[in-house]
């Protein structure tokens, strides 16, 4: 097992814990880190995670609809309502057991809930081992758009348990490859970046080394920007594109998959700003390709379309705004050029 510290100020810092096996060790992590006295256990988690927990204490089990579209505040207010009803309090904890949209709607009903009782997160899928159950983002969707109501809402505790890697469906882990793909770029392919003592890249690593990283790089950059002021915004590299693919619902991609295109299209986009050269470029393409995800737009894309989306990217501060590589590394551009941003999408084309 491998022990990744988040470190954050006023004794929010949490342990994250990566290996096999650790979702059935459930009840003494807990006690270790999280519930040091008699709690209860709220587990909520989905019908198709294939995941039993013990937490070791009095719990109930609440599960929410599948998908993306349990992402709402209807699923919120029935959590909090089966709470309120079992009598959950302030002297008990909420389990997230599952992927991405278990760990944002647990953690945000655990953020709102008696105004906020710890949460654990059993991580489920590599997208969310690498990515979501990390940082403290939580959160739900508006018809009007992803992610808009939510909270930062650190967990006690998150297990990444690397034995379920084995039995996700290839394209679940073909999306959260597409999430380790951007962490080559954020550090993970530099050579003295480190695990514990080793100095190695992750291209090097075993699968449990390899999410250690990630989650070590993830935790580097939440402790310097835990509420998103600017640095954090690095781990939206290839996001950008990414989303926009998404957000046009046109292509039949998935999430991981969008932003492996979106990285390979940073590269290009940053190349034709002088910032990266050719070698670089190389180096995205064939780390996506590496973990067989795709390097170009989906067929029949519609360049015109995903433009417009990304000329209304939430993140952006003036003009088009990328998340780009250069000399002193990855970071934030603004005011790009709307033909330089045109002529780059036809190069992943
Ligand atoms: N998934 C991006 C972040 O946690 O900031």
């Amino acid at each position: 097992m491998i022990e990744v510290r988040v470190p954050l100020p006023a004794d929010r810092s949490y342990p994250v814990l990566v290996g096999p096996g650790l979702a059935s060790e459930l009840a003494a992590h807990l006690r270790q880190h999280a519930l040091p006295s008699a709690g209860r256990a709220a587990v909520v988690t989905q019908e198709g995670i294939p995941v039993r927990v013990d937490p070791g204490v009095e719990h109930r089990v609440f599960t929410i609809p599948e998908g993306e579209s349990a992402k709402t505040l209807a699923t919120i207010e029935g959590l909090c309502r089966d709470f309120a009803q079992w009598g959950l309090s302030r002297a008990d904890i909420v389990v997230g057991v599952g992927g991405g949209v278990v760990t944002d709607v647990a953690g945000f009903a655990a953020a709102s809930y008696h105004r906020g009782l710890p949460v654990v997160h059993v991580a489920t899928t590599l997208l969310a081992q690498v990515d979501a159950a990390i940082g403290g983002k939580t959160g739900v969707n508006l018809p009007e758009g992803k992610n808009l109501v939510g909270a930062f809402w650190q967990p006690s505790l998150v297990l990444c348990d690397t034995a379920l890697l084995d039995t996700l469906p290839e394209r679940e882990m073909r999306c959260g490859l597409g999430e380790v793909a951007k962490y080559h770029f954020l550090g993970g392919s530099l050579s003295g970046a480190k695990i514990g003592r080793m100095a190695i890249s992750l291209d090097e690593l075993a699968i449990d080394e390899r999410v250690a990283r990630c989650v070590e790089i993830k935790a580097e950059v939440v402790a310097a920007d835990e509420r998103e002021s600017g640095r954090r915004a690095v781990l939206n590299y290839g996001h950008t594109l990414g989303h926009a693919i998404e957000t046009t619902g046109r292509y039949d991609l998935r999430h991981g998959e969008a932003v492996a295109v979106g990285l390979v299209y940073a590269a290009e986009l940053a190349r034709s700003l002088g910032r990266i050269g050719d070698d670089r470029v190389a180096e995205h393409r064939r780390v996506v390709e590496s973990y067989g995800l795709c390097a170009s737009l989906p067929v029949g894309a519609d360049p015109e379309g995903l433009m417009a989306v990304m000329a209304r990217d939430k993140k952006a501060l003036s003009g088009f705004t990328f998340v780009l590589d250069g000399g002193s590394g990855v970071e934030t551009v603004a005011d790009i050029d709307v033909d330089t941003v045109r002529a780059a999408l036809e190069a992943i084309r």
